[in-house]
């Protein structure tokens, strides 16, 4: 028998969205190869719903799709968001979109979207528009709102800027080949894992050790890295003085980051969302704590049917007893979040 199931990448288009050139042309692969994505999108009642009970999920957390939006446009978005939800809180709970090229202003609208619209935590982009990384000390006020309030930041894959495009993945090949190995195929995946090792080598998680950061597709292929990562963190040392000529910071260098292998385990949650294998599985299983897995589809850009077929595929797959693969398919998720995922199915 399936287990109820929440998931947390699941994504729409608001108003605004739906109708900005930038943003289609950034889905034009998508477009492409997905039937009706854009109505799947755009839709938050009932094509959503009957999409979800397809693949048995009780409980969809709802984010906006990646692509950068005014700071007006993500209000107007998170107001959309909370009428679908107030229309359906059985089934719907939110993440806020959130105005990332402006430092503060993400602050007060994350601030705005927990304390007024009762939403979970929030997804972003992993950097903006720009190329603009949240390590930078812009950022703490975000990160200390995230903390504070105590809810999750889910960072998600963006597509590389025109810089990042052409010194790292354009060469001879074809421009296709170069637009998918730089996102889906690959690069947004990389640039988000190497993301967090900037977040935890900018010694972020000692300065607000509660926070809690969720990455989604199996980890973004840190799982795989983690004994090395692990094992070379440890000699990362503090930013700041110790690279400056400064004999006193020479006598009290500043504490090392926490080792990676510790924020792993306190900080970061996983979720399965995307392209599901127990193959990744087996690794995680083995080396990542069993309450920070959690199950997700990814739609509408994946399949809620899929996931399903994942689900049982694990069920049988001897990796996991019936209580781990509740705990994944949405106990964590319950407790992670204060949501409740009701039995259907
Ligand atoms: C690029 O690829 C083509 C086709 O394989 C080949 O003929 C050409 O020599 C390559 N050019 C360079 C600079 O590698
Ligand atoms: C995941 O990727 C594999 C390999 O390309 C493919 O065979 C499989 O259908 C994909 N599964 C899903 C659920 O997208």
């Amino acid at each position: 028998m399936d287990p109820p199931l929440i998931t947390l990448e699941e994504h729409f288009f608001s108003s605004a969205a739906s109708t900005s050139e930038t943003i289609s042309t950034q889905y034009s692969e998508q477009f492409k190869h997905i039937p009706n994505l854009l109505d799947k999108l755009t839709d938050l009642s009932t094509l959503r719903l009957s999409q979800m009970d397809l693949g048995h999920v009780s409980f969809q957390i709802i984010s906006h799709a990646p692509g950068s939006l005014t700071a007006s446009e993500c209000q107007s978005a998170n107001d959309q968001l909370f009428s679908a939800i107030r229309a359906h809180p059985d089934r719907f709970a939110g993440f806020a979109v959130l105005p990332m090229s402006d430092p503060v202003a993400c602050a007060a609208e994350l601030t705005r979207c927990v304390t007024e619209l009762g939403f979970v935590g929030a997804l972003v982009d992993n950097h903006t528009p720009s190329g603009g990384y949240y390590d930078d000390e812009a950022y703490l006020p975000f990160w200390t709102a995230a903390s504070d309030l105590d809810v999750p930041i889910y960072l998600h894959p963006t597509w590389p800027t025109a810089t990042q495009l052409s010194t790292l993945y354009t060469g001879n090949f074809s421009r296709s080949a170069s637009k998918s190995i730089s996102a889906s195929a690959f690069g947004w995946h990389s640039d988000v894992a190497t993301h967090v090792l900037r977040l935890v080598a900018s010694g972020l998680f000692d300065r607000l050790p509660a926070l809690k950061v969720v990455i989604g597709h199996m980890g973004e292929m840190l799982p795989f890295m983690l004994g090395r990562i692990a094992q070379l963190s440890v000699r990362w040392t503090a930013a700041g003085p110790e690279e400056k000529d400064d004999d006193d910071a020479a006598d009290h260098p500043p504490p090392p980051p926490t080792p990676f292998k510790d924020v792993w385990d306190r900080n970061i949650w996983i979720t399965t969302s995307g392209n599901w294998s127990v193959d990744p599985m087996a690794t995680i299983l083995r080396n990542t704590k069993m309450d920070r897995i959690l199950y997700s589809v990814d739609y509408p850009f994946a399949k809620n049917e899929d996931g399903l077929e994942f689900v049982r595929d694990l069920a049988t797959s001897g990796l996991v007893t019936e209580d781990q693969l509740e705990m994944i398919a949405f106990r964590n998720a319950e407790k992670l979040f204060g949501v409740k995922a009701v039995k259907r199915f």
